[in-house]
């Protein structure tokens, strides 16, 4: 049996992002999602369970047409490998196909799920594809994907909060907080 671990408590993780900080940025990108897509309507996929808590702000940002849907991913094995072992394990509920899609996702980091998922959604044909995500690392990336919105920059840390978990905890941690060791894997 695994040992669970030990859990730090979030008050004592320190604060990366405030939730003003947070707030602030996703109001920034909704305005400019609903410049981009004036007059035209999307839909927001969400990836579970990490970018729910984004996209349900994001979404209440946007003030364009949109619907929303979840995918849930996970990857194969413990360690992620540049292999790109990723599978589905929610698929999407409503057809995609020549619709505006904006992928939402909580963290960018080795890009191994967001482009398994874009390729994955390339295939129902929408209209057009981007990506939005609340955080990027971009020095953690082993291909090659960028997003179109990215909320904040960050570099090689683990973080929780805002969605974001370590061990299925902390996703309800309102501000962005640094884990004071950083999990096996990242
Ligand atoms: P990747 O881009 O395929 O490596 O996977 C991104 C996923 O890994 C994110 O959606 C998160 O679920 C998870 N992840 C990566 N970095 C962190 C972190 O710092 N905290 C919590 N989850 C993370």
């Amino acid at each position: 049996m695994p040992t669970p671990p030990d859990f730090v408590p979030a008050s004592q993780c320190e604060i990366l992002f405030s939730e003003q900080q947070i707030a602030e940025r996703v109001t920034a990108i909704g305005e400019e999602i609903s410049a981009d897509y004036k007059d035209q309507s999307i839909v927001l996929v969400g990836v579970l369970k990490g970018a729910a808590i984004f996209l349900a702000d994001l979404a209440r940002s946007i003030d364009v047409d949109n619907t929303f849907d979840f995918v849930a991913v996970s990857s194969y094995g413990k360690e992620k490998t540049s292999s790109g072992a990723v599978k589905l394990i929610k698929d999407l509920d409503v057809p995609i196909e020549g619709k505006h899609v904006i992928v939402v996702e909580d963290i960018l980091d080795t890009g191994l799920t967001l482009s398994y998922l874009r390729k994955l959604l390339l295939q129902h044909k929408p209209a057009s594809l981007k990506i939005a995500t609340c955080l990027d690392k971009p020095e953690r990336r082993l291909v090659p994907i960028e997003a179109d919105y990215v909320g904040f920059k960050i570099p090689n840390h683990f973080v929780i909060g805002y969605g974001m978990d370590y061990a299925e905890k902390y996703r309800n941690v309102r501000d962005i907080r640094l884990y004071p060791e950083i999990p096996t894997g990242h």
